[in-house]
């Protein structure tokens, strides 16, 4: 008898944990690894939550809270959608959980039936197509091009959309290229969906924080308010306040979803953290004022290691506006050999030869869609993104043509 579930066919084994854990065993083994493979940001977290967090615990504030987020949470959760996007909901609109990933699988386990499609720009965050087929349903995926900054076209969503498709998932700043939508590439793409009424829409804004560009951020349910109600905005701690471990996510939308959603999670995890939650509360009561730091950090960053990448022969990369990664399209070196013989013929292999060689860890293209290209996270010191670009450098220089 089949042990495992069939269900277990739809989780590839993760490439992002699979690189973060060879590097961890080398540098517990004493290497001199950088590890740039990681989605977490370097600074610490903000001081409001994390004192807040510190209280709670010595409050006794460690039992169990409502299933999907405590009064006060939601209230703080209310205000920030008010302050920052200019939304209004409802506190039963609203549901908080262990993180972002939690509150996406909620509502993709809440409404997929067999059949039912979800349409996913590539290259796309590793963990949405996984979901999808999780909770049954059919991720479709659609092209995104250099020529319009790897942003979902109207052309390319409308070519996309069947009578099956239940979700569209849209992710600005997204995971993995730094790709960040405009008011008005929102507002195109509204158009396009208002001709299909049965579809929904989920906005992962988890990076909202993490702009280093012109473009202001905006999120759908903003642009196109007559879409309300077919929008679930998701968004959390994780990445804009350096609370990863926290695990709080939240997401706005129709009472009807929310309330589906607290239900699934009623029965698997119940509350996230008590603690974590009042730290949030504290957090998103104030302006995210320090987020203008952490930016400008970010920006230095980015530009030193794209212009350092863009200057190894065979590697291009485009300029993130957002997030913390950059995406180098690696084709170039692609049937290049190491110095020890082994011909270079996908990113999986090249990442491997980074770590062997230059002590980097970074994250093969093909886990987010994208073949020819690799992840580096540039959320680590600064000193360790530039010894890592000339590593690089110097490892790619190695590889005959
Ligand atoms: C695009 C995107 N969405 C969601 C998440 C998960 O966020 P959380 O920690 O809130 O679950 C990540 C984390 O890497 C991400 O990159």
């Amino acid at each position: 008898m089949q042990f495992l579930s069939n269900n277990m066919k739809n989780i590839p084994p993760s490439k992002t944990m699979a690189i973060t854990d060879k590097a961890r065993k080398l540098i517990a083994s004493g290497e001199d690894v950088i590890d740039l493979s990681s989605g977490e940001p370097d600074f610490d977290t903000v001081s409001t939550a994390s004192e807040a967090g510190m209280k709670a615990i010595q409050a006794g504030v460690t039992k169990y809270t409502t299933g999907d987020g405590t009064a006060e949470l939601k209230q703080a959760i209310q205000e920030k959608f008010a302050r920052d996007n200019l939304l209004s909901y409802e506190l039963n609109q609203i549901s908080v959980g262990a993180g972002a990933k939690q509150v996406m699988y909620n509502a993709l386990a809440a409404t997929l039936n067999p059949k039912d499609e979800v349409i996913i720009p590539t290259p796309y965050w590793v963990s949405y197509p996984v979901m999808v087929s999780m909770c049954g349903g059919t991720p479709v995926f659609a092209d995104c091009f250099a020529d319009t900054d790897f942003v979902l076209t109207p052309q390319e969503l409308a070519k996309r959309l069947t009578p099956n498709t239940k979700w569209v998932i849209l992710n600005y700043p997204n995971n993995p290229m730094g790709a960040l939508a405009s008011k008005e590439d929102l507002e195109k793409l509204a158009d396009v969906l208002r001709q299909h009424p049965n579809v929904n829409i989920i906005t992962d804004d988890i990076y909202e924080l993490l702009i280093f560009s012109d473009t202001k951020f905006h999120t759908l349910a903003q642009v196109a308010p007559d879409l309300y109600d077919r929008i679930l905005t998701v968004n959390g701690m994780s990445k804009g306040y350096a609370m990863t471990g926290w695990r709080i996510g939240y997401a706005a939308g129709r009472a009807d979803l929310i309330k589906a959603m607290s239900k699934i999670q009623s029965q698997i995890t119940a509350n996230p953290s008590s603690i974590g939650q009042a730290a949030a509360t504290q957090a998103l009561k104030a302006k995210p004022t320090h987020a203008q730091g952490w930016c400008d950090t970010f920006r230095k960053r980015r530009d030193m290691i794209v212009s350092a990448l863009n200057a190894i022969d065979g590697v291009t990369c485009e300029t993130p506006m957002g997030a913390f990664y950059a995406f180098p399209n690696v084709n170039g070196l692609m049937g290049r050999t190491t110095p020890d013989g082994k011909q270079i013929s996908n990113t999986d292999e090249l990442a491997e030869y980074w770590l062997d060689e230059a002590k980097v860890a970074v994250v093969p293209g093909i886990a987010f869609g994208a073949p020819e290209n690799l992840r580096l996270s540039y959320a680590a010191k600064t000193e360790h993104v530039e010894e890592a670009a000339a590593r690089i450098r110097v490892a790619c220089e190695k590889l005959e043509l």
